[in-house]
């Protein structure tokens, strides 16, 4: 651990968070190693999928025989507190050493009541709330006999054709390291050993969300310097949240795959930051190190990674398949082999497994449980506070109770789409749709065309009604699998005719509220130049029509602010806003600055963007000390710059503001960049209210990765910024004396 963490550690009591084997667990642990086999340890170290037929869950009968044998002690995709219990039974009933298995699954955005995408809660900047989600996920899903998600996913990206963006936090790692935080606490819950906490497995490590290109599973590579700065912190803030296991990622990182990357898996993780859970790889990882071309076979692939610091194998059947001979010849050690096994009985023991291997296996609370009204209406609740009011011309919005309503497109009157990717044991079948969250409204309806497909008949029916109406609603968006795993898109435009559809609504001179829902930001210049209104609303899962409702009639007024830039064209990508400085900053004036010659650098909209209701002004923005010192203060830790800005409300309605807070180093050693998230504060404020929003910006907030990748502030003047988006700020000068 390097000193500066280390003072870090003590100073913020991080440390006290992390996951840290309970007292009385390591001895127990040493008992049972001392009885195993060495295949019972390989077993412990493996991880297979279970299948889900056309008539209900089934398992492979080879995979069955290892549990047995104990020759793989976990499983995923196996959910249902009786089919959990099958299994279960079969590992403390009919092995020889009664260990109970790991069950996994991907709990991304709730179990059987869907939350809102990760990417739509992320534009919420409400850190309860997406910690309530993730608690009644986890609910839900341990009532359904799991006992481990992989969850949270905190990859930052800054690509919107990378479809996995959808899982993320989006493209800032200070928020997206709140957001890990959340997430962790609302997972494991008050302690891991609750029969209603999971087990975190914070992925993918690291880098995944920079894969070039925006590629799925392409390779990734940058500074050491870059990587720590903008890719690294959400990983590290859910490990000190106490994240009990880390997945590895598809990608190579500065040309080694991450499941055989010490740097990564050992130096940092384990060293760095002191991680004591166990690291699964993702699913066949340790396989593909061949194709990767960094070893020449699956032998030496299971070598590299476990030598590496991966504990167990994710489906690919290395560790099980060679580890015994790697270490016949000497490859690899008994005490790596050994340490694995450590890490993941550990965390059985804590989880209470060897007491009560069926705690997870009540049908009778999995029947009470699952969607259950209270977890419905923590999803509206969370599924508001995630849509975000892109436009609002001539206050279109909210909708009038007594307006004749034209409700048209493919989203309008859908519910397969609305429960996203990932979608747990999610039925899209208990979704509300916006048709029906309106219901009741002084309202025709016609689709007027798929979401995909080159089909137009639909029009005349759409353009009929609406001439009918006093405005239009028009829900376009993605299908729900065109973004995720393995969806990178080149063009990010409304597939299909969609747009076309918009287009011709908006030349019939009704007002048009155009409804998103969508998985990733998407490139629509015509229509944000057309419509009167738009609203992002993402996937919004279970309560979707419910919620958009609220925000439609203004029953809720809008505070969502966006997580991802949006971009204008797919050529400005990557486009994000914490982009460092350049020596030939854009001069509208000069032809030799950095820009395009055919697109304004700036997005669509920015990071930290959304409108409300109402309006906020920012006034009065200050710091004090505006000048501090370092001297004599070890490593500068001490300074504290009290931020304070009044922010009023200047509008007719009550709404809530994100207020952000950016920094920029204004002279460094190296390059910074020309704006940084430091902090941000959701504030309510009646009509015509003022309120003081103070910040505290301590040394750390003003520290990077130095020249010499030490991490520390380096003294001199910052500017710092303050407003409701990133582009649009207040700015106060602090300057910090040597
Ligand atoms: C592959 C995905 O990359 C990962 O996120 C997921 O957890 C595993 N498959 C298991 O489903």
């Amino acid at each position: 651990m390097s000193l500066t963490w280390m003072l870090l550690v003590l100073q913020t009591g991080l440390w006290a968070q992390r996951y840290q084997p309970s007292t009385g667990i390591n001895a127990r642990v040493e008992a049972l190693l001392a009885k195993m086999t060495l295949e019972e340890k390989i077993g412990q170290l493996t991880l297979y999928t279970t299948d889900w037929g056309s008539t209900g869950p089934t398992i492979r009968e080879g995979y069955k025989n290892d549990i047995r044998s104990g020759a793989c002690g976990n499983l995923f995709n196996s959910h249902s507190t009786v089919f959990v219990r099958d299994l279960q039974k079969v590992a403390v009933e009919e092995t020889r050493l009664k260990i109970p298995l790991l069950f996994g699954f991907d709990v991304i955005h709730g179990y059987k009541t869907i939350f809102p995408i990760p990417l739509g809660e992320a534009a919420s900047w409400d850190m309860e709330a997406i910690e309530k989600s993730a608690r009644v996920a986890a609910t839900e899903a341990s009532a359904a006999g799991l006992n481990w998600t992989f969850a949270p996913m905190v990859d930052i990206s800054r690509d919107p054709r990378w479809g996995r963006v959808m899982e993320g936090g989006g493209e800032d790692p200070f928020l997206g390291s709140r957001i890990a935080e959340a997430r962790v606490k609302g997972i494991q819950g008050k302690k891991i050993g609750d029969n209603n906490a999971m087990l975190a497995c914070v992925k993918h490590f690291a880098g995944y969300g920079a894969a070039m290109g925006g590629r799925d599973y392409n390779t990734v590579d940058m500074s050491e310097k870059y990587f720590r700065e903008f890719y690294l912190p959400p990983y590290q803030a859910a490990v000190n949240a106490g994240a009990a296991t880390v997945m590895t990622s598809f990608n190579d990182y500065d040309g080694v795959p991450a499941s055989g990357n010490k740097f990564l898996l050992d130096s940092i993780l384990r060293k760095e930051w002191g991680f004591e859970g166990f690291v699964v790889t993702d699913y066949t990882t340790i396989n593909e190190m061949v194709l990767h071309g960094v070893v020449a076979n699956d032998q030496e692939a299971g070598e590299l990674a476990l030598k590496a610091g991966v504990d167990m194998d994710m489906q690919g059947g290395i560790y099980q398949g060679y580890l015994k001979k790697s270490l016949k010849e000497g490859k690899v050690t008994q005490a790596q082999i050994d340490e694995g096994a450590r890490r993941v009985l550990r965390l059985k023991f804590e989880l209470g497994l060897f007491e009560d291997p069926y705690k997870f296996c009540n049908a009778e609370r999995e029947k009470n449980t699952l969607l259950a009204p209270a977890h419905r209406a923590a999803a509206r609740e969370v599924a508001r506070k995630s849509v975000v009011l892109l436009k609002n011309e001539n206050s279109a919005l909210p909708l009038r109770k007594t307006q004749k309503i034209a409700l048209i497109g493919p989203l309008a009157d859908n519910k397969t789409e609305l429960i996203g990717n990932w979608n747990g044991a999610g039925n899209f079948n208990d979704c509300v749709s916006l048709k029906e969250g309106l219901q009741g409204a002084n309202m025709q309806y016609a689709k007027g065309c798929e979401l995909e497909g080159t089909d137009k008949s639909g029009f005349a029916e759409a353009l009929r009604i609406a001439a009918q109406s006093e405005i239009v609603v028009v829900a376009v968006g993605e299908k729900a699998m065109i973004s995720g795993e393995a969806t990178s898109r080149t063009h990010i435009n409304l597939p299909g005719v969609q747009e076309e559809l918009v287009l011709e609504l908006c030349k019939t001179g009704k007002p048009v509220v155009v409804v998103l829902m969508n998985g990733r930001p998407i490139v629509i210049p015509a229509i944000a130049d057309k419509a009167t209104a738009i609203l992002e609303t993402w996937w919004l899962g279970t309560e979707t029509g419910n919620a958009i409702a609220d925000v439609l009639w203004g029953d809720y007024n809008p505070a969502g602010k966006l997580p991802m830039s949006f971009p204008r064209s797919e050529g400005q990508i990557p486009v994000f806003y914490n982009e460092k400085s350049t020596g030939r900053p854009f001069d509208p004036n000069s032809k030799w600055t950095s820009k395009y010659i055919d697109e304004p650098n700036s997005p669509q909209w920015p990071f930290g963007y959304g409108l409300s209701y109402t309006t906020f002004t920012y006034t009065n923005l200050n710091a004090t000390p505006e000048t501090a010192t370092t001297r004599g203060i070890p490593a500068g830790k001490q300074i504290r710059i009290r931020v304070n800005v009044q922010v009023t409300n200047t509008g007719k309605v009550a709404g809530e503001e994100v207020v952000q807070l950016y920094i920029r180093d204004v002279v460094a050693s190296t390059t910074r960049p020309v704006k940084a998230l430091k902090g941000f504060q959701k504030v309510m404020l009646n009509p015509g209210e003022t309120k003081n929003i103070a910040f505290n910006l301590t040394a750390d907030d003003l520290s990077f990765y130095r020249r010499d990748n030490t991490f520390g502030m380096e003294p001199g003047a910052f500017d710092v910024m303050v407003g409701g988006n990133s582009s649009d700020v207040k700015t106060v000068r602090i300057d910090i004396e040597r």
